[in-house]
């Protein structure tokens, strides 16, 4: 028998239902691990609102070490009720990806069978595409600042950064993904040409010279809210988009309303030649905490994500397809918090074992 590497999985369950889902996520990892022999070494990090509240640390930097040493981080949700907005999503989850360069957010929109949509005459197979967020620029940054703050003549300013280099190391990355995907291969840029006239100037120029080295992938363009409107109105036309960070934030929440709700959306951070890091996309619902009411089945979604990312493809989409088999057997109600007629541990439960 050869001898199989081990993989070393950080663990950062985090806030709110966070670690009721991770937990769920564990299971079906484990289930896995489990049937395809795959060798694994998990360590949890009580990162979150509840240590930076004892402690005051958000992030200490041996524990960033550590991370960076990792073969991929599974993360629940970064929020805390009684912690200020912002200092934890920047401290914690922006601070991740940055300090481990995920250049790469991937966010797959797609709806599963008997998963009610809210647009009309559109079921699963009109809506199917991912989102390749670029995941360390643009406006998330913290480039600006204040001037004469709290004065009536108060200024402030928050800069989109936008460099070459990080603009075309996702735009690659994203030809490559719509290549290999093989469903149209079209790549759409969602941008802003026809007002941020510098940000997307630079990205349409790298995009269609990008574009050169990959003629089986077609091009496409449209503006960020004409991306919107397509999306409710003929998500069908989409395979892969690419753009920039803030963009890719909207219209990957709009995305996962037509897939059905944050219950079910994943997404990975992704430095493809680092250490990535998969989470639910939703938040840390705190008002659900501690109920088993919350939806596991995005957390879920995440660890079949962070499996194939860790090279291992085949036993990623067991996870897939164990969902669509619990959605196909009409057991769970709806993909709502609260309503789904089974309760977060049944469904981990249900699809560990159905693996
Ligand atoms: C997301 C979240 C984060 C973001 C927040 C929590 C900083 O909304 O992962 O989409 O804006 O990227
Ligand atoms: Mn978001």
């Amino acid at each position: 028998m050869s001898s199989q590497k081990t993989y070393r999985i950080a663990v950062i369950p985090g806030d709110g239902t966070g670690p009721e889902v991770v937990n769920e996520g564990l299971k079906v990892f484990k289930a896995l691990a489990a049937a395809e022999s795959i060798p694994y070494d998990l360590t949890h990090y009580d990162l979150g609102g509840e240590r930076y509240k004892k402690t005051g640390e958000i992030l200490p930097e041996s524990v960033l070490a550590e991370l960076r040493t990792v073969d991929a981080i599974y993360l629940g949700a970064i929020g805390h009720p009684d912690v200020k907005p912002g200092i934890l999503e920047k401290g914690l989850l922006l601070r991740l990806r940055f300090e481990l360069d995920q250049y790469i957010n991937l966010r797959p929109v797609k709806l599963y069978p008997n998963v009610p949509c809210p647009l009309k005459d559109k079921g699963p197979k009109d809506i199917d595409f991912v989102v390749v967020r670029e995941n360390t620029e643009g406006l998330y940054t913290g480039a600006g600042g204040f001037m004469k703050k709290g004065t009536p003549d108060e200024v402030a300013t928050q800069e989109s950064i936008n460099t070459r280099k990080g603009v075309e190391r996702c735009l690659r990355y994203a030809f490559n993904y719509t290549k290999q995907r093989a469903k149209a291969k079209k790549l759409t840029l969602c941008g802003k040409t026809n007002v941020l006239t510098y940000a997307f100037d630079l990205w349409e120029r790298a995009f269609y010279e990008v574009a050169k080295d990959y003629p089986d992938v077609k091009t496409d363009y449209a503006h960020v809210d004409a991306t919107c409107m397509w999306m409710v109105k003929n998500p069908e036309w989409f395979d892969v988009i690419v753009t920039d960070n803030i963009f890719g934030d909207i219209i990957t929440d709009l995305g996962a309303m037509i897939q059905g709700g944050m219950g079910i959306a994943a997404g990975g951070n992704i430095n493809p030649e680092g250490v990535s890091m998969f989470e639910p996309i939703g938040g840390s619902a705190p008002k659900y905490t501690g109920q088993n009411v919350i939806n596991p089945l995005a957390a879920i979604c995440a660890v079949g994500m962070m499996i194939e990312t860790l090279g291992k493809g085949k036993a990623g989409k067991r996870v897939e397809s164990a969902v669509v088999k619990l959605l196909e057997s009409g057991k769970m109600k709806s993909l709502d918090a609260g309503k789904m007629g089974m309760s977060t541990s049944e469904i981990g439960d249900w699809i560990a074992a159905n693996i």
